[in-house]
């Protein structure tokens, strides 16, 4: 059976189809792949970006989630289906991802707040996609502004004792190690403040342009940055002091290239 969506996220859908314009014949079109489109920051994010005209492919859990999607957003070009808690679907999602050649831009959107499946949906399908996939021109990964308390301990990884919080500081630490093993790409963590979508929560206090408007602005090339957590398009002030720890990145992408049996 058909899910609503949040409903402040439609009353965004609704004011961005009215107020977007689309781009002129002669600003640059992008190919763009969102995870975890069919609700929330990334289906607002693919409705601004089709609403300018650029080529956006979704990513639903399961064919039920995708007709949702194709329901709310039936100019979406193409939508991939994969249940990110299972990394035979992620696996199978970047070998489905080849019909697409060439993407300019990848957005690790999709995640969970909660759960044993943390660590799995929020930071290895990530990590697995970005080696399997063939690479675009710019990664963007949804990192939070909880990133800040959280903790990189990799015993605790191990024992799957990990909180949202810790997972977003993960998320953060392999797109900066990403970014210094492909500088050929651009690359950036970005928190997307805190808005009202089923994660955020009815009472979230910022503008809902704020979650997607960083992401437009790397793809539009209004903003250039690489290798910078980003906040409402521009680097984040204190970042958590583990980002800036050589260390720690390579231990953690060791462990997940342990893990995976994939290597930069
Ligand atoms: N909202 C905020 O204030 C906030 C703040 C900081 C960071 N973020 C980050 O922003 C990103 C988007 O969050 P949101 O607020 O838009 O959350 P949301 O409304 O709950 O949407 C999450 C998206 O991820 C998908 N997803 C979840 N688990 C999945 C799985 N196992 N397999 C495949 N897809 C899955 C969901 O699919 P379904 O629709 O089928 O559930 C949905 O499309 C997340 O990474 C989140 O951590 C959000």
């Amino acid at each position: 059976m058909a899910r609503k969506h949040n409903s402040e996220v439609l009353k965004e859908l609704k004011y961005i189809k009215k107020t977007v314009r689309p781009l002129s014949d002669n600003e640059t079109k992008k190919s763009i792949l969102i995870t975890g489109s069919t609700d929330g920051i990334g289906l607002m994010t693919a409705q601004y970006l089709k609403s300018r005209g650029h080529t956006v492919i979704g990513h639903a859990r399961n064919q039920q989630r995708a007709n949702d999607l194709y329901d709310i957003l039936p100019a979406i070009d193409d939508i991939l289906i994969a249940d990110f808690t299972q990394l035979s679907e992620v696996e199978q999602f970047a070998k489905d991802s080849q019909r697409f050649k060439n993407f300019d831009t990848i957005i690790h959107n999709a995640g969970i707040h909660g759960g044993t499946n943390l660590f799995s949906v929020n930071v290895v399908a990530p990590y697995v996609l970005t080696l399997l996939m063939d690479k675009p021109k710019q990664l963007i990964y949804l990192s939070s502004m909880d990133h800040g308390w959280g903790k990189y301990n990799l015993d605790n990884i191990k024992q799957n004792k990990v909180s949202y919080a810790d997972t977003k500081l993960h998320i953060a630490m392999i797109a900066l190690a990403f970014d210094q093993a492909y500088p050929e790409i651009q690359i950036n963590p970005i928190e997307p403040g805190w808005v009202p979508t089923n994660m955020g929560g009815q009472g979230a206090p910022d503008d809902m342009a704020i979650s997607y408007m960083t992401q437009v602005n790397l793809i539009e090339e209004k903003i250039n940055y690489s290798g910078t957590l980003l906040v409402d398009s521009k680097p984040v002030k204190n970042p958590n002091s583990t980002l800036l720890n050589p260390d720690a990145l390579t231990e953690l992408m060791d462990y997940l290239a342990e893990r995976t049996g994939l290597t930069v």
